[in-house]
């Protein structure tokens, strides 16, 4: 029977280890560094909302659904699918699907790695005392001087990504319990400490009423963004829970798992996005500026507090630890896959792919400085072009592998694995897997995997389409 299988690469130790591991796929930059910025630039409340809708409606099956394919076959994503596939009466070909998953998780690393980067640069900035007493002009004058150097930038991408090779080379199982354990709360801790100060700057209230107040005109100018998005911080539609999945015990219950992790995900998001705003407002910063909010806001932040220095960079090396932990589950579905498929050891294959993601990385670096002007997709009023030198709109390398991950090939991603869950395996090998004790709850659960999900991700798509 399916449900008997082992996995070649091993399997937590227990229920717990998996709940860490997944936690630490979800909690990383996603939640502390891209939930706020895009907070900020679509506009506040009506994102937050639209972005847990989403959370709740449609990345919380993808996540039952990736992690019960996974438990249920044992395999990475691509093979997962082939099987199980085969096993229903069904075509092979899903595991085209899977595989684009897998691809897209390297070219997510790509960019993750050098944001990763950045918090590994700023660890040693703050310890320095960089930031102490620091204004907010000095601040986001900081932070341009650093992505504006190539070099720099490189440096602190490639530690990064040997980091998180290193560990997926030794096994996902070995060495993550351990730093994972002390890390998670103490990450917490610190964010609980930041919301301390944000308290303290008068505009706490003026951050709150961002996040939570909305206008209800603007619900769609967010909708696929934070769609998109909802399933980034899920770490789900590229694998990444699915293979975490393929290493869960079998004894354990998938459903109140998944749950409590997603639940801690989105509450981190939340507190990062409350702890940063009333900052961003009371150092009169434009909540809409991009990417770099968390790296001109925290150091504003420490760099005025007592111990800010300390804590400034400590803070940064949990940040870093938690976006380590995602960007080895971004590499963990090819490197299981091609395990699986060919003679060649964990150790080359990490290698090999480490170094392609960390090659396609460096787009991502230059596109804060030498290939800034670079364009693509740049939309005028009657024009269209695929590429533009010094071009006034359009994206750059970055903002064109971020765009067709996280909008198009994660919601795809994660079509396919609810109906995949849904109608391939079937209510049978569903209520097998999750095994849950009430049968509401379980025909609840089967309603949004079946249908629910399904309808509301290609909903999502032709609302944007249609807008
Ligand atoms: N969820 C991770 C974060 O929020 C990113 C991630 C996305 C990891 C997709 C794995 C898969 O930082």
């Amino acid at each position: 029977m399916a449900g008997d299988k082992v996995s070649i690469h091993g399997s937590w130790a227990s229920r717990w280890v998996f709940i860490l591991a997944a936690t630490g796929s979800a909690v990383g930059l996603g939640s502390i560094w891209k939930f706020p910025y895009m907070t900020g630039v679509y506009g506040g409340g009506a994102f937050v909302l639209v972005f847990l809708l989403c959370i709740a409606l449609l990345g919380l099956p993808v996540m039952l659904a990736e992690t019960l394919i996974g438990r249920r076959a044992r395999q990475s994503p691509a093979n997962a699918l082939r099987d199980l596939a085969i096993e229903a009466g069904h075509s092979a070909k899903w595991s085209w699907a899977a595989f684009a998953g897998m691809i897209t998780a390297l070219l997510i690393l790509s960019f993750y790695s050098v944001v990763g980067g950045w918090s590994l640069d700023y660890i040693i900035d703050m310890g320095r005392g960089d930031f102490q007493g620091v204004a907010p002009e000095q601040a986001g004058a900081y932070f341009a001087r650093m992505i504006s150097d190539p070099w720099r930038l490189t440096l602190w991408h490639s530690i990064f990504m040997l980091l998180s090779a290193y560990v997926i080379a030794r096994g996902v199982v070995a060495g993550l319990e351990h730093s994972l354990r002390i890390m998670m709360p103490l990450l917490f801790l610190l964010l609980l400490i930041l919301l301390g100060y944000s308290l303290t700057t008068g505009h706490f209230m003026e951050g709150v009423h961002f996040m939570f107040n909305f206008d209800t005109s603007r619900l769609l100018d967010g909708l696929l963004p934070a769609m998109g998005h909802a399933f980034f911080s899920l770490s789900v539609g590229v694998g990444s829970i699915l293979i975490y999945g393929a290493y869960m015990p079998k004894n354990s219950s998938i459903s109140g798992t998944i749950v409590g992790v997603a639940l801690l995900d989105t509450f981190v998001s939340l507190l990062a996005g409350v702890a940063l705003f009333p900052i961003v407002f009371a150092a009169g910063l434009n909540p809409g500026e991009g990417p770099g909010l968390m790296f001109v806001t925290l150091p504003l932040a420490f760099g005025n507090v007592v111990f800010g220095q300390l804590m400034g960079m400590v803070f940064f090396v949990l940040v870093a630890v938690a976006a380590w932990s995602s960007a080895i589950s971004l590499l963990e579905p090819m490197v299981a896959y091609l395990v699986e498929r060919t003679r060649v050891s964990r150790v080359w294959v990490t290698t090999g792919l480490a170094f392609i993601c960390w090659f396609v990385g460096l787009g991502t670096v230059f596109s804060f400085n030498i290939w800034k002007e670079a364009r693509f997709f740049v939309t005028g009023a009657d024009s269209f072009q695929l590429y533009q030198w010094g071009a006034a709109g359009g994206l750059d390398f970055f903002g064109v592998i971020d765009f067709f991950t996280s909008r198009i090939m994660l919601p795809l991603g994660g079509l396919t694995f609810v109906i995949f869950a849904g109608w391939v395996m079937g209510r049978e090998a569903v209520r097998e897997e999750l095994a849950m004790r009430s049968p509401k709850l379980f025909a609840l659960t089967f309603l949004l995997m079946r249908y629910v999900a399904p309808l509301g991700i290609l909903i999502v798509f032709a609302a944007q389409l249609w807008k």
